[in-house]
């Protein structure tokens, strides 16, 4: 099967960006993973995206080359999905690098903030995929969900067709990386959100409760056909099957 569509992946090496390459691939998109240049892991990276069949693409994240190679490409969608961690940060500042280099502002905003500059810089207006987070808001005294709504708003505002969804937990039995609080607290809220559902409140555990990367990514990869969800910051409820 092949398709006109030209996906470029950044966060490809994340649990959710390995699913949507995965997905794209296997439907027959040309995909273009992002993975950044400095990735220690770069041969695995272009060996595995390789073999699924995706390019690899390794523009840095400052300057002009992630705009040209989107251009250049003819992409035509764009999923924006790096994260950090607290933790991150910190292991990174124990191990003697920049702490700040990993923070949200720098990851969760400035990363986003890049990629909507280089998809506008494109000049071929590609349809922008955010996956974002419940409580995002410019506004937070929490600097994750501070981050996370100050790039939605730069998404939002930026003139792109878009669509942002906003998600709780995302996580599964798959998840390489050890995360155990979030597992523990995604396994107690479905738990919770369970009971909720067998009293009528199917909805509250579509939005609040955990998501698989496979299942969010078949959600992600049909946002840029999605014309009902354009132009709008969702959460998954709205948009899970
Ligand atoms: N996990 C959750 O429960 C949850 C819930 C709601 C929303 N979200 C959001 O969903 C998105 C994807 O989540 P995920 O769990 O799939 O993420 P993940 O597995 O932690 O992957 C994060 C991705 O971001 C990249 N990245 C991180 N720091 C970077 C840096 N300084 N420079 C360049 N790339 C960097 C990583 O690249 P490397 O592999 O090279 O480090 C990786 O590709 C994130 O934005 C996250 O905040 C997550």
């Amino acid at each position: 099967m092949t398709s006109d569509r030209v996906a470029f992946v950044a966060g490809a090496t994340g649990y959710t960006g390995r699913a949507v390459v995965q997905l794209l691939t296997k439907s027959g998109l040309r995909c273009i993973a992002h993975v950044r240049p400095d990735s220690s892991r770069l041969d695995e990276w272009r060996a595995r995206f390789g073999g699924a069949g995706a390019e690899l693409c390794t523009a840095p994240w400052t300057g002009p080359e992630m705009g040209e190679a989107i251009r250049d490409l003819g992409v035509t969608e764009v999923y924006s999905l790096t994260g950090t961690t607290n933790k991150r940060a910190r292991s990174l500042g124990k191990a003697g690098g920049d702490a700040a280099s990993a923070s949200h502002e720098a990851v969760d905003y400035g990363l986003t903030k890049h990629l909507v500059d280089a998809s506008l810089a494109a000049g071929t207006a590609p349809f922008f995929v955010y996956l974002s987070s419940l409580g995002a808001d410019a506004d937070s005294r929490n600097s994750y969900l501070r981050a996370r709504g100050r790039a939605e708003d730069a998404v939002a505002g930026s003139g792109l067709p878009f669509c942002a969804v906003r998600a709780s937990f995302v996580t599964g039995p798959d998840r390489g990386e050890s995360r155990p609080t979030e597992r523990v607290g995604a396994v107690v809220t479905d738990g919770l959100l369970a009971v909720a559902a067998a009293l009528g409140g199917k909805r509250l555990k579509a939005r609040y409760g955990s998501v698989d990367a496979e299942r969010l990514a078949a959600v992600l990869v049909s946002l840029p056909r999605d014309e009902a969800h354009r132009g709008r910051v969702v959460t998954l409820d709205e948009v899970l099957p």
